[in-house]
């Protein structure tokens, strides 16, 4: 009895999970998310994707299924690369990374 009873629930729940299931998380981000968050990068914060979804149940009214998918989301884009300090480097700016040639005075000037 309990257990038809839950099956039942269960489908039913799915089914009006249906509308956000068949969206991938960056549709998901992109459409629920993005307006205060820029970018998925930095919210995760290397939390258990368990805790994760706990929060973004909590907070945003997600269902569960999406909730997981999001916080795989946000944790897969938030891995910091391997050796990374917990700040990021500054970028360095295009001239340091590229210095300039140094004058060829030998090749004549290209013609016109
Ligand atoms: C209406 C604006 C708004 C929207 C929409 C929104 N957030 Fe947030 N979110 C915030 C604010 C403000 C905070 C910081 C306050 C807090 O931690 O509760 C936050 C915090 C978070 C955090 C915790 C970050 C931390 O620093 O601890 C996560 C994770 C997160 N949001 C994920 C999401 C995801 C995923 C969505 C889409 C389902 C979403 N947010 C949609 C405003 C928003």
């Amino acid at each position: 009895m309990g257990l038809a009873a839950a099956a039942i629930l269960t489908a039913t729940v799915a089914a009006a999970q249906n509308l956000d299931a068949g969206k991938p998380p960056a549709k998901l981000f992109a459409d629920g998310c993005a307006t205060c968050h820029r970018s998925p990068r930095g919210l995760a914060k290397g939390r258990f994707s368990l805790a994760l979804s706990w929060f973004l149940k909590d907070h945003y009214a997600t269902s569960s299924d999406s909730a997981k998918v999001l916080a795989a989301y946000l944790e897969a884009a938030d891995e910091p690369p391997p050796g990374a300090a917990a700040k990021p480097a500054k970028k360095p700016a295009r001239s340091a990374l590229r210095p300039p040639k140094p004058a060829q005075s030998q090749q004549p000037p290209a013609s016109r």
